[in-house]
């Protein structure tokens, strides 16, 4: 198809001789107000689907190693679901029943995990809790109703920081039909990285030892839904609505539009915010989203970047490193578009009530082995497999007081359930929103609000979304509805 070349302009080129209206002013597609083609180079692929019933979604997903270009002339060997990185996207509406075929051809176990999502047990993902590992050449249906709207994400669940760092992931956007925000222009943008040695083989996920787990090693190639810096042409004003989302296994975002833009942030993890709010930068640790409305502002013809600047999640993170680029918008010359106010949007959220929630103090910590000295990480002390499960009653409010003592942060992931995060006078921080992963920064401490449905008993594991730090001790389990005792420590997650 498009004829790669190492050249930047010379893709605009190729997109061109694709398009001819892209920068000369065409506007097509129903209500779209972008040039034809904008997205071509960004878009990711969805899986078919092969269930003619409209409320279900049914698609088959096959793990297996393939051959991807995530640069013009620059292939790697990585792991994907369908032979894509990212796997496709996973496109249903709040409602639907998704049924998923899934094969395993890796060479290892696998399973997938669906992120955020508030689905029973046995579709969770989670080996020795959920489900048996899918073996090589082995297979398992996954099929659930997915209860809410929002961007959410899928990813294995076994050597997670392994598996995550060698490209198995994707994402995952619940529509739904009656919710209208004023932005007819959409994109699925997930954020990633992957680790390269200079002959562009998978790195090592053990480089850098104890050292590097602690840490939390990150990938020396930054991707955008794949690729490094893809291309985006824009109509300067006209409002894109982006659901972002962060699938490296360790490195946090903060992204950046440059001078004279910010985001409009309408939604987070768990569906739309109570209300919208402006802000400069949208940071977002590991496995967190965001959905935001951006508005690029340029001379036609020029050229904007979206960066992530640096964020500082502890130490030795931000020391001799630099911006990273992440998209490149071109505009086009079709004549600037004055958008009219967009509807203000609301959201009904009841928040859960702290009054009488059983307390839970939690202290993330890190620590060295008394023999071989290599760090470990743990929640009061203690890595997962000595872990006793935190024990919750169906139906039952938790008042989780998260105290982080190490010098790293930790975006800190529950299966399962929502959090509600309080402030620093025990309230809910507004605008309420519904969150799945929430970032402990380094030496603070946050208060975290969540009630357990009563109708999804189950072991529920919680754990660091930094997954070199989950496999290293930040990981235990809430064991939900279910008599003390049925824990059984995981082999391998
Ligand atoms: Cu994306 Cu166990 O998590
Ligand atoms: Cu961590």
């Amino acid at each position: 198809m498009i004829e790669r070349s190492t050249d930047q302009l010379c893709r605009i080129c190729a997109l061109l001789v694709m398009f001819p209206g892209l920068l000369s002013g065409q506007v097509v597609k129903n209500d779209s107000l972008q040039p034809i083609g904008w997205d071509v180079e960004i878009r990711l692929p969805e899986a078919p689907d092969l269930n003619p019933d409209p409320t279900v979604v049914e698609i088959e997903m096959e793990a297996r190693v393939a051959t991807v270009e995530i640069a013009p002339g620059l292939t790697v060997k990585a792991w994907t679901y369908n032979g894509l990185l990212p796997g496709p996207l996973v496109r249903v509406n709040v409602g639907d029943r998704l049924i998923v075929h899934f094969t395993n051809n890796l060479p290892t176990s696998t399973t997938i995990h669906w992120h955020g999502l508030r689905i029973p047990i046995e579709m969770d993902g989670v080996p020795g809790y959920s489900q048996p590992p899918v073996e090589p050449g082995g297979t398992f249906t996954y099929d659930f109703v997915v209860p809410d709207a929002g961007i959410y994400w899928y990813h294995p669940h076994v050597m997670s920081a392994a598996q995550v760092g060698f490209g198995l992931y994707g994402a995952f956007l619940v529509e739904d039909p009656n919710e209208n925000v004023g932005v007819s222009d959409d994109l699925v943008v997930l954020l990633s990285d992957i680790g390269l040695d200079d002959e562009g083989v998978l790195e090592s996920p053990d480089s850098g030892g104890s050292t590097g787990m602690a840490f939390g090693r990150e990938g020396n190639h930054v991707l955008v839904n794949g690729k490094k810096m893809p291309s985006l042409i824009a109509r300067s004003g006209a409002p894109q609505r982006w659901r972002v989302i962060n699938a490296a296994k360790s490195r946090y975002f903060k992204l950046d539009m440059g001078e004279g833009h910010r985001f409009t942030k309408i939604g987070g993890d768990g569906g739309l915010l109570e209300y919208s709010v402006e802000q400069d930068f949208i940071v977002l640790g590991a496995g967190e989203r965001a959905d935001v409305i951006v508005v690029p502002k340029a001379e036609p013809g020029s050229q904007l970047i979206v960066k992530s600047q640096l964020h500082n999640r502890g130490y030795g993170s931000i020391e001799l490193r630099n911006n990273e680029d992440l998209i490149d918008i071109t505009m086009s010359d079709i004549p600037v578009y004055e958008s009219p106010p967009l509807p203000e949007l609301r959201r009904q959220i009841e928040p859960f009530h702290a009054e009488g929630a059983t307390q839970i103090k939690l202290e993330l910590t890190l620590g060295q082995d008394q023999y071989d000295k290599k760090f470990e990480y743990g929640i009061n002390g203690i890595p997962f497999w000595e872990a006793k499960p935190v024990m919750a009653k169906l139906g039952e409010t938790q008042l989780w007081t998260v105290e982080n003592t190490t010098p790293w942060s930790h975006p800190l992931h529950l299966h399962g359930f929502f959090f509600l995060v309080l402030d620093e006078n025990g309230q809910p921080v507004r605008p309420l929103e519904w969150k799945d992963t929430v970032d402990i920064p380094f030496k603070e401490t946050r208060q975290l609000l969540v009630q357990f449905d009563d109708d999804r008993p189950g072991t529920w594991i919680f754990h660091c979304h930094i997954l070199d730090h989950a496999d290293g001790g930040l990981l235990n389990a809430v064991q939900l509805g279910l008599p003390e005792g049925m824990f059984k420590p995981m082999s391998s997650h």
